[in-house]
């Protein structure tokens, strides 16, 4: 049976990396094999790509063209065959990322981006996306309280934060049966709580 393909989202500071462990860790105690990956990365290639996109400034296009080319590698080496023996992939971050930073954050033409996702993920989906949601305010806290070096996404302005938020937003709302959003403003404790529910629902 093929295995569940879920991934982690939100504006930067949402505290998606604190909760990914937790959920690799409970998949694994309720017997499910797992493999823990992120987005730009992966791949040694894509991890390659991943230091040139935090790194270097670049056009929006070539910055979407380089986060789609990372993933083509990462769904052939890793995602697909992963699911394919059954385990299931927890990503830190994946296409949901591309709606929110490169078409919300700057501006890049929505149907674009359609038409790459189309084009590179060919009808696979996650079976499950978290949008860890939180006020751009409160993200930026967050991200100065955590990172002495920000890199290049963070450190673009509120405006820029207050784009990607929408989108991600937006596609919550219109993929209701995928995505979930997560009040990342509450305790991790209760957010583990609510991460738990929705784990156990979907292990079924
Ligand atoms: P992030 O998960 O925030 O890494 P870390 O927690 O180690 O800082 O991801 C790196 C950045 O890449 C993040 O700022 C968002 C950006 N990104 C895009 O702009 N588009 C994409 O498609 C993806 C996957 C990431």
């Amino acid at each position: 049976m093929r295995g569940k393909f879920v991934t982690l989202e939100g504006v930067d500071g949402a505290g998606k990396s604190t909760h990914l462990d937790w959920i690799a860790r409970r998949l694994q105690a309720a017997g499910k094999k797992v493999l823990v990956t992120r987005e730009p990365g992966g791949t040694p290639l894509g991890e390659e790509l991943r230091k040139l996109l935090l790194a270097r400034p670049m056009h929006l296009e070539t910055e979407a063209l380089l986060m789609f080319a990372a993933r083509r590698e990462h769904l052939d080496k890793l995602i697909l065959p992963a699911l394919a023996a059954g385990n299931w992939v927890v990503s830190d971050r994946f296409t949901d990322a591309t709606f929110a930073y490169q078409g919300g954050g700057r501006g890049l033409d929505l149907g674009r981006i359609e038409t790459l996702e189309q084009w590179v993920h060919q009808g696979l989906q996650p079976d499950l996306t978290l949008v860890f949601d939180l006020s751009v305010e409160e993200g930026k806290r967050r991200r100065v309280a955590a990172t002495s070096q920000p890199d290049r996404f963070e450190r673009e302005d509120l405006d820029f934060f207050a784009r990607v938020r929408a989108v991600y937003l937006a596609r919550a709302e219109r993929y209701p049966q995928r995505i979930q959003l997560i009040d990342a403003s509450q305790t991790v404790d209760d957010i583990r709580k609510l991460l738990e529910d929705i784990i156990l629902t979907h292990c079924q």
